[in-house]
């Protein structure tokens, strides 16, 4: 019995912080009602210069250097991001290009929002199962900035820019690395987390730019909502087609959206929140690599050991949610 593991992980942050009291002198919004609602005291926000690929190349150089690899060993190339360079090339095939990554290697960019980084890992996780590819490279990178309506309160004062990559490969021992994933999509709740404009429904014009309709627009209350529900449930499937109870998981690293929705989850799943890792009060919300953030964060500070179990557990806009279980 083979299994696929996480050979090396890597993660990339923007250098200017930006705090809640600097939002506070552009929109009517205080730290007090920042860090009460949402648990953020700050995010990074990328240089005028800097695109998601540029993000996603620093995170990728960091994972492989973790694992060991060279750009030149990658075959499969998976980037989770809704804020591509631009609509066309994929940003992964700009990686590819600038990474050296070989031309025979399939690059492709997924669009599954804040589970993002989980959908990659699933279709990494198959393709080396079935020995077509030898190594994955996925990256979660958005630059969240470059869609965010800096003059709307409910949502500026969430989102940050970041970038977070795993390499995986196969091996032949059983019951290590990725154990399992449960992911899924709910169309019906699409209207409460969206960018209206620059699609095929309504192309980039001179009214849509007026419109503002190029910004990340959402309903809070709603997003919240699904997000435990959706959440709780995942995480729930996986313990129990693994037969784990709270006791046996080591570490929860959840989708840093919310702190309220994290202590809600944990609440929910009686999992202690110690076991819960968060960083959000530093990086605010950076969807698909908010994960991949956290995880490598996780790593470094030594909350990962051999034969640890840890769940990781997403919610995006879709609505998309998954949770995937790794043995280290
Ligand atoms: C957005 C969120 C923090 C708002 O928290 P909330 O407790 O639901 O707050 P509400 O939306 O009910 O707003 C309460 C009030 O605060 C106001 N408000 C909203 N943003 C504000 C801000 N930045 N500063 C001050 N006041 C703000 C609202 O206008 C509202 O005022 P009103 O009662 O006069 O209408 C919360 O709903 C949330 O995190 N939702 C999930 C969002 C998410 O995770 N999105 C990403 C998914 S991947």
């Amino acid at each position: 019995m083979a299994s696929v593991v996480i050979a090396g992980v890597g993660s990339y942050a923007p250098q200017r912080v930006v705090t809640n009291a600097e939002l506070s002198r552009t929109v009517d919004t205080t730290d007090e009602w920042i860090v009460s609602r949402s648990g953020i005291r700050e995010r990074r926000i990328a240089a005028a210069d800097e695109a998601c690929s540029d993000l996603a190349i620093k995170a990728a150089g960091a994972a492989l250097a973790d694992a060991g690899v060279t750009a030149a060993e990658i075959d499969l190339l998976i980037i989770a991001t809704v804020t591509a360079d631009s609509p066309l090339p994929s940003t992964a095939c700009l990686v590819q290009h600038r990474l050296g990554i070989p031309a025979h290697a399939t690059c492709f960019d997924i669009v599954a929002a804040c589970s993002g980084f989980l959908y990659a890992m699933e279709i990494a996780y198959g393709q080396l199962l079935t020995n077509r590819y030898k190594r994955a490279l996925i990256i979660g990178a958005e630059k969240l900035s470059a869609v965010t309506d800096w003059t709307d309160r409910t949502t500026c004062v969430l989102f940050g820019d970041a970038a977070g990559a795993a390499v995986l490969h196969k091996v032949d021992t059983p019951n290590v690395g990725i154990l399992g994933s449960d992911l899924g999509a709910d169309g019906e709740f699409a209207d409460n987390l969206y960018v209206k404009a620059g699609g095929s429904r309504a192309p980039a014009s001179a009214e849509s730019v007026g419109a503002r309709d190029h910004f990340i627009r959402m309903n809070g209350r709603e997003v919240f909502k699904s997000a435990v529900r959706v959440m709780e449930t995942v995480a729930r499937e996986m313990m129990e087609q693994h037969h784990l109870t709270a006791d046996h998981i080591s570490l929860v690293i959840p989708h840093q959206a919310n702190i309220r929705i994290i202590e809600a989850l944990a609440g929910n799943l009686k999992i202690p929140m110690d076991k819960f890792y968060v960083n959000l009060d530093r990086f605010g919300n950076t969807s698909s690599a908010s994960i991949p953030l956290a995880l490598d964060e996780a790593r470094r500070a030594g909350r990962v050991k051999p034969g640890d179990l840890t769940l990781l557990v997403a919610f995006g806009a879709g609505l998309t949610y998954g949770a995937t279980l790794i043995r280290w």
